[in-house]
């Protein structure tokens, strides 16, 4: 059987993406294809290239809010590098329903908290507020409504006694980059029983 092809999405310093890339290697069933950000500063595009996969920028500004014209492009690289499965790995936009469905099954997202809880931004002072004893994340199979669909893996870290929304986003990140690559490589090989670390 043939390795699936994974295109990464991202915005930022792309280190979950960092993660994915070094765990596709040897037995595991998906090599990657593409790394793709609606941001030509993301800072892991350089780390991407240096990895030796090919990058794509979609800048999202042009399209001044126009959603279905910004995918219109987003998704053409995508298409071109012939991705299995896509990715979101600190990508910062919204994507619309119609996006969405083209992928339907083989998108994954992963969220810096234990869904259903805290949706959307600002997760760990949420957590921290809400006095919560243990925060984490989830990687899920994306569905048109945000940070939505079905959990295919969680890890949970404590919250720790002086704790501030940079040390709980730290100790939450270690485990974001186990658990991606995990939930990946199961995914891949076309299961999607849930992963559990810690
Ligand atoms: C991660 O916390 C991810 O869960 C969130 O954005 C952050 C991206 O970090 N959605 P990186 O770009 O992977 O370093």
């Amino acid at each position: 059987m043939s390795n699936k092809k994974v295109a990464i999405l991202i915005s930022g310093g792309g280190s979950n993406m960092v993660s994915l890339l070094e765990s596709m290697t040897g037995d595991h069933p998906a090599r990657p294809c593409l790394v793709l950000s609606n941001n030509a500063d993301a800072g892991g595009l350089a780390k991407a290239a240096a990895a030796g996969v090919a990058t794509a920028v979609v800048d999202h500004r042009p399209f001044k809010g126009d959603r279905e014209a910004f995918e219109a492009e987003l998704v053409k690289p995508i298409f071109e590098a012939g991705a299995d499965i896509v990715c979101l790995a600190g990508f910062m936009r919204v994507l619309t329903a119609g996006f969405v469905s083209q992928f339907e099954g083989r998108m994954l997202n992963i969220h810096p908290s234990l869904l259903p809880k805290y949706k959307g931004l600002h997760t760990h002072a949420r957590a921290l507020e809400a006095g919560d004893a243990e925060h984490g994340c989830t990687v899920h199979e994306v569905t048109p409504r945000l940070d939505d669909g079905p959990v295919l893996g969680q890890a949970r870290v404590p919250v720790l006694p002086g704790d501030t929304p940079d040390t709980l986003a730290a100790r939450v990140l270690v485990q974001e980059h186990k658990l991606y690559p995990a939930v990946l490589r199961r995914f891949a090989a076309g299961d999607k029983t849930p992963v559990q670390l810690a």
